[in-house]
């Protein structure tokens, strides 16, 4: 079991408070004048990822009191913890053990005393062989035609990873390979992917650790019931349809036969599950061997947040820099930019990732938490298009929103300049968010562009902006199967975290199920005929108004 400690009891935390209050005086700008050697103080490389946190709101005694809370806080005996498979979900009485899935040394982890390794390979070994059997046309369609095409269907956990992997790793697809995923309940998802397959050639995995969850079942009966009518046998739905869950009961339920079903275990999060069965239509799209290049560079940076001290530990730094900005500094939000397009869905995954492991509101010993924030709303779009549409509010706003920049220093298309540009943007946007600009800049700005002494004096103060504005740099060599890997395990570890120190259990996400079990008492009501009265005036309004226009 995790330890239980309210943070803002420690030393640290006190200490923090009033160094935030120091910091409040100083500026980034000043801080890189008096320190040349500031960025080889605050960044690190890790193979071919160089992590730049210099352009954040920090010193070296901001670090060293960051440094400290974690050490106050356990986070090296929650990692040891987590990593020997113990009961770290307290809420669910679960472990949690992401990292036994790409735990590539093999060494044993023991869960209620048995190693669940040999379990891990063997479901490895079983996605290894079906994946070959799925390339090499040994396994076809009813037809007797390959199955090309890969249709997941799944939702959260079970959508989110193998998506923007699938997305960051496109250049690394198998020719004349298709992957399409259907979450939405919203039967125009379905509907469109459908239109662009044929049934003799579709592959559908239907992705729920659950396997209940109202969207994907029924996504996949629709899925089904359009595999017949387009020509396809009740027998012929083995050859086509595949479960990735870790419920063999409600598999077997559906008619999915067991030996078409990849399993995984309660001790993997969905949040946590691309490295999974759920990874499955990653290794369909890629190649198998691909998908065990990411679990290597999961892997690797697993070992790292493992073993390396706090002060050198890239998932721990970057967390402690953002509990510096939520805790002590009111930041609400955290922007993640990719600037790279093939990582478009990076953004959103995480933000599945955080929001739903750290936010809450409820400490480990079941007490409200009501002195300190928890986890950050997390948001994002690719640069340079964010630039074009809310960086303004970054740069000009009110509010501190800490940024990280991700970029390849290598493109996968390398087209005239564009990468240099691209590249350009990501340098340039980390410079002016920390420097901003000055009264004098905008004054000579606007006097060189012909402005009168009367304008300039009317519009300098619009020109004028502090700057301050943190954000941490990642510049990756090259996207690859192993980098993304380090890179998702880089966050996944960030959470994890955050998540201790702020005093919570991550891994579960009750708050979900409110609105799952009102929409199910809901859907008979609109089901029924006649008006319904039995909510609030304002949901009674809504139903009746939807049943009086469908
Ligand atoms: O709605 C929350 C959630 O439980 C997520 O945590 C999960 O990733 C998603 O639903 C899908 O769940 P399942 O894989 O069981 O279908």
């Amino acid at each position: 079991m995790l330890n239980n400690l309210n943070p803002t009891t420690t030393l640290s935390w006190k200490e923090l408070e009033m160094h935030a209050h120091e910091m409040q005086q100083r500026h980034m700008k000043d801080l890189f004048a008096q320190d040349p050697d500031r960025f080889d103080r605050f960044s690190q490389q890790l193979e071919d990822i160089l992590v730049d946190y210099s352009k954040n709101i920090i010193t070296q005694e901001t670090m060293d009191l960051l440094l400290r809370l974690a050490e106050e806080c356990g986070v090296k005996e929650a990692t040891e913890k987590m990593f020997n498979g113990e009961v770290i979900n307290g809420t669910e009485g679960r472990a949690v053990l992401h990292v036994a899935l790409r735990n590539r040394g093999n060494q044993p982890i023991l869960v209620d005393g048995e190693d669940v390794m040999p379990e891990v390979n063997e479901v490895l070994d079983r996605m290894r062989a079906f994946t070959r059997r799925i390339h090499s046309g040994e396994h076809t369609g009813y037809s007797g035609k390959p199955l090309t095409k890969v249709v997941n269907i799944g939702i959260g956990g079970s959508d989110l990873g193998p998506v923007m992997v699938t997305e960051a790793l496109k250049p690394y697809w198998i020719e004349g390979r298709e992957v399409y995923f259907v979450s939405n309940i919203d039967g125009t998802h379905l509907s469109e992917v459908l239109k662009k397959v044929d049934p003799e050639t579709t592959l559908f995995l239907v992705a729920s650790k659950t396997f209940t969850t109202q969207e994907t079942m029924t996504n996949a009966r629709s899925a089904r019931d359009w595999f017949l009518e387009q020509g396809g046998s009740s027998e012929e739905v083995a050859k086509h349809f595949v479960a990735l869950s870790t419920n063999a009961g409600g598999v077997k339920e559906f008619g999915i036969d067991e030996a078409n079903m990849f399993g995984f275990w309660d001790w993997v999060g969905g949040r946590y599950s691309l490295s999974s069965s759920i990874g499955l239509s990653i290794a369909l799209t890629v190649g198998f061997d691909r998908f065990a290049e990411l679990l290597d560079g999961l892997h690797a940076m697993d070992e790292h947040f493992r073993h390396a001290p706090l002060a050198d530990n890239l998932p721990a730094k970057l967390a402690l820099i953002g509990i510096w900005y939520t805790n002590f500094w009111d930041a609400e939000t955290e922007a993640i930019l990719p600037y790279d397009q093939y990582m478009h869905r990076f953004p959103a995954y995480f933000q599945q990732g955080n929001m739903e492991s750290n936010g809450k509101s409820v400490d480990r010993d079941g007490n409200p938490i009501e002195d300190y924030n928890t986890g950050p709303i997390i948001w994002g779009e690719p640069g340079t298009n964010g630039q074009h549409a809310f960086y303004q509010l970054i740069h000009q706003g009110t509010r501190l929103i800490p940024c990280d920049f991700i970029a390849p220093a290598v493109s996968q298309n390398p087209l005239g300049d564009h990468h240099a540009i691209l590249l350009s943007n990501f340098f340039a946007q980390t410079e002016a968010l920390m420097n901003g600009k000055t009264a004098a800049e905008g004054e000579a700005e606007l006097r060189a562009d012909g402005k009168s002494d009367e304008d300039i004096t009317r519009l300098v103060p619009f020109k004028v902006f502090d700057g301050n504005q943190p954000t941490n740099s990642i510049l990756v060599r090259q996207i690859s199967p192993y980098t993304l890997g380090q890179l998702i395990a880089l966050y996944e570890h960030k959470i994890f975290v955050q998540g201790i120190i702020w005093n919570i259990y991550s891994f579960d996400q009750w708050g979900v199920e409110l609105g799952k079990q009102l929409a199910k008492a809901i859907l008979s009501e609109l089901k029924g005929d006649g008006p319904v009265s039995t909510h609030d005036s304002s949901t009674n309004g809504l139903i009746n108004a939807y049943k009086g226009w469908r």
